[in-house]
């Protein structure tokens, strides 16, 4: 009968929902956590979500598995809208089998991350897993290896979130982080290699869930997550704002809105911003959200190497990207952390058609064994080689220090920047005027009957003579000095002429380049 297989569909469809049983539901609500369709209904437009694959069942079966039976393996996946914007979803199920990934649900999240890139359109995940289906063997890791397949080939072609809402362990955590930006919540998510039973058997170390993984660690200590939020809820509300700042695919512009924000608006609390005292620390987010649209920073890594900034923002309602230096964090000196804070940044804007802004106030690299150690002069060149690379309109803006090595690296003229613009204020240089001075005039120190005096002479000699920003402009290497308060104003009239940009610069023809990662 007709109407029997209806009805069979409708108890399918039924079951399908209903993922692990109201029971788990339950124990997912006791967390703290909502359920992949609950996460999903708060995420996509209403009525916009097409389930793909509802029905897809695992076929394992070894321990039990045969005796097992959940409609679509642990995982939501389908198309959808946010916010009118069309985007491929999938959304980890922890009420079945804990979401552990066995081979027919990791199918589900490569295939969709497959059409995702094949439709031009921001793939979303919501990871809330055990990990690899212990029960499915090697066909898990079969099923991993191919959703990592597919992030790479969709990175640099579309954009790839992942918000990470409960456990996301051993080597599941590489598909996140093979994404452009992952987001987790405070206190019920964690990622981490292995888990801290494991570490403590290995190395006999004693750590708990949230010390070795959680996400105020990811996103602060090891960089790993780009956003930390208090709830699912905040969580969800992110990736839609993130969302707004991104195109859908490498070949598209990103998003115009009209902010209503006069570009013409000037802002005279950048004329006193920078402190007379040159070693005096200033907030370059100050100068970032005086600069942009107002309300329109979304800063990323906030809480990771906090010497430097980076964010999306809008001027005079186009998307750009905001990297600086920032003076008020160990006075915005460039080292490890913030060197893979600012390349990945700026090579992810390359890839999206985001033009990027630089505000430069930046003393050098940082020395010492420590950095050294650790190959400051590794990560620092990928910033080098993020920038040269980059054939999206490049602005920069020194604001003070701008000296040796770091100066080339953050966005200067020598590295392709379009349009570099100085305040008064800029000093450019090979090096600061007190290093300087001690190699320069060793000897005259040396024999000085004050040499205290003599030093703050020269000093002054120095940076009236050479750290200034009208030697760089002589020369070309800043187009324009600018009075603080026109900065806006200045760089919406830029931007406004770059949109137009198109770069194909004579480059030998590569299979790829080799990035100092
Ligand atoms: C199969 C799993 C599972 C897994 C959880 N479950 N993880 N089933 N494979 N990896 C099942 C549980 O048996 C349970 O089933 C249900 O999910 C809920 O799990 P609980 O343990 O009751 O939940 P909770 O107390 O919240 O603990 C969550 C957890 C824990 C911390 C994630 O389940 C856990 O430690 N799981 C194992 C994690 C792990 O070691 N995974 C392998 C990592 S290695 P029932 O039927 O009782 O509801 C890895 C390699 C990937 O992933 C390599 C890729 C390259």
């Amino acid at each position: 009968m007709v109407k029997d297989r209806f009805k069979k569909l409708e108890e399918y469809r039924r079951l399908a929902h209903l993922g692990g049983g109201l029971e788990r539901i339950e124990k997912q609500h006791r967390k703290g956590k909502l359920t992949a369709r609950e996460r999903l209904n708060l995420l996509v437009d209403p009525g916009s979500f097409i389930e793909l694959g509802d029905f897809i069942l695992h076929r394992a079966t070894g321990f039990g598995m045969d005796k097992f039976f959940a409609l679509g393996d642990g995982v939501v996946t389908g198309l959808g809208e946010i916010d009118g914007r069309k985007v491929a979803l999938y959304l980890q199920d922890f009420t079945v089998k804990g979401g552990s990934v066995g081979e027919m649900h990791a199918m589900k999240i490569a295939r969709t991350i497959e059409l995702a890139i094949k439709l031009g359109i921001p793939v979303i995940g919501i990871n809330d897993s055990g990990g690899a289906r212990i029960q499915e063997g090697i066909d898990s890791l079969k099923g991993y290896g191919e959703i990592f397949y597919r992030n790479v080939m969709a990175s640099g072609v579309i954009p790839q979130i992942v918000a990470i809402m409960g456990p996301c362990a051993g080597g599941a955590v590489y598909s996140p982080a093979l994404a452009d930006f992952i987001i987790m919540t405070r206190k019920t998510s964690f990622m981490f290699i292995t888990g801290p039973k494991v570490v403590k058997t290995a190395i006999g170390e004693e750590v708990t869930f949230d010390e070795l993984g959680g996400a105020e660690v990811h996103a602060s200590k090891s960089g790993v997550a780009h956003f930390i939020v208090d709830s699912e809820r905040e969580g969800i509300e992110l990736i839609k704002k993130l969302l707004s700042y991104l195109p859908s695919n490498n070949l598209e512009d990103p998003p115009y809105l009209d902010t209503g924000d006069d570009p013409n608006r000037t802002s005279s609390i950048l004329d006193t911003i920078v402190p007379d005292d040159p070693i005096k620390p200033y907030d370059v987010k100050d100068v970032i959200e005086t600069v942009l649209d107002k309300e329109t920073f979304l800063e990323v890594q906030e809480h990771f190497a906090r010497n430097a900034v980076v964010g999306f923002g809008r001027l005079n309602g186009h998307v750009v990207g905001v990297v600086a230096n920032q003076p008020a964090i160990h006075a915005g000196v460039l080292d490890i952390d913030s060197s893979d804070k600012i390349s990945r940044f700026v090579r992810f804007c390359d890839a999206f058609n985001i033009p990027v802004i630089t505000f430069v106030d930046v003393p050098g690299f940082m020395p010492g064994t420590h950095q050294e150690h650790g190959g400051v002069i590794r990560h620092g060149a990928k910033i080098i080689y993020a920038y040269s690379e980059a054939t999206v309109p490049k602005i920069t803006v020194i604001l003070r220090k701008a000296y040796g090595g770091a100066y080339i690296a953050m966005g200067s003229k020598h590295l392709g920047a379009d349009v570099v613009l100085a305040w008064p204020t800029a000093e450019i240089a090979v090096m600061g005027p007190e290093g300087a001075i001690e190699i320069i005039y060793r000897r005259e120190l040396a024999e000085a009957e004050n040499p205290e005096e003599l030093a703050k002479k020269f000093v002054e000699e120095y940076r009236e003579k050479i750290a200034n920003p009208y030697v760089a402009s002589f020369r070309g290497y800043v187009d324009k000095v600018i009075i603080p308060h026109e900065t806006r104003p200045f760089l919406a009239a830029v931007l406004d002429h770059l949109l137009s940009k198109r770069e194909k610069p004579p480059r030998p023809p590569r299979k790829h380049g080799i990035p100092p990662v």
